[in-house]
């Protein structure tokens, strides 16, 4: 629910046209360790308590939708035991912090595929995902086991089925019915997508739906991407013309 009002966003330098759908690449947890000499894992450790903060900076803020890309298609080639550290804190995360997101408001959803996660890893979700399914505030998505190509596929192959069993007639496929099949269906369209960790891609990372989101990649790793930094590239991201092809 947000908190801060509109004279407090102009002192930081923000006008109150704030994107509606923020995505974030949360990268560089295991070079910030390592520039520490510290294991990977502790990086993600220190990631998670970042995400907890610019999560509750965001839902404050007043921005509609928050996408976090906490887990790739492509991430299960890690060893295990990364694998492992970072579903446990996944765990950890919704235990610790479910009750304060659910008193802000904050709805939970999961976009990507749960098939392959542990039971535990499942449960955690599902509960997290129906405690909030109600509230109106923040929506927090987690894109875990996420990839587009795999959204997208997995996209074609229902509107393929629809068709088969005669409920879709292929002229009616449109992107409004194509988009109506992806994880981000019911969320705003994807204003901004930030980077962390100074790789400039996006590593299969909504790839359709980033279409005409302004794209804005930053050095710090994300345990170090603090909120002053956030709202640096809030401003950059007002500053920015957007055009869609027009004039
Ligand atoms: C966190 O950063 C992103 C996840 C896949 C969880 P990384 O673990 O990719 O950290 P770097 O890029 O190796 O520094
Ligand atoms: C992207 O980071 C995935 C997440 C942040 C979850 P990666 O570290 O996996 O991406 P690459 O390997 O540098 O492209
Ligand atoms: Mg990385």
């Amino acid at each position: 629910m947000r908190k801060i009002d509109n004279r407090t966003l102009a002192q930081m330098g923000l006008n109150p046209d704030l994107p509606k759908h923020v995505a974030i690449i949360m990268d560089g947890n295991g070079r910030w360790a390592s520039k520490k000499l510290l294991p990977r894992t502790y990086g993600h450790r220190e990631g998670m308590e970042r995400l907890t903060g610019l999560v509750r900076f965001v839902s404050d803020i007043g921005i509609e939708s928050l996408t976090l890309y906490a887990f790739s298609t492509e991430n299960w080639k890690r060893p295990q035991h990364e694998i492992d550290a970072l579903f446990g804190l996944l765990i950890e995360y919704f235990d610790k912090q479910i009750a304060e997101l659910h008193k802000n408001g904050v709805r939970i959803t999961l976009l990507g595929d749960d098939v392959r996660f542990s039971e535990e890893v499942r449960q955690a979700i599902r509960n997290a995902t129906t405690i909030t399914k109600g509230n109106r505030g923040l929506k927090l998505n987690l894109a875990l086991n996420y990839g587009s190509r795999a959204e997208i596929l997995r996209a074609a192959k229902s509107i393929v089925e629809d068709v088969n069993r005669g409920i879709l007639l292929p002229e009616n496929i449109d992107e409004h019915e194509f988009e109506s099949r992806l994880y981000t269906s019911n969320l705003p369209q994807v204003d901004l997508v930030i980077r962390t960790g100074g790789e400039q891609r996006l590593s299969n990372f909504l790839l359709y739906q980033a279409a005409y989101a302004e794209l804005i990649f930053v050095k710090d790793y994300w345990p170090d991407f603090s909120d002053d930094r956030f709202i640096e590239v809030l401003r950059e991201f007002q500053n920015r013309n957007r055009r869609y092809g027009g004039l």
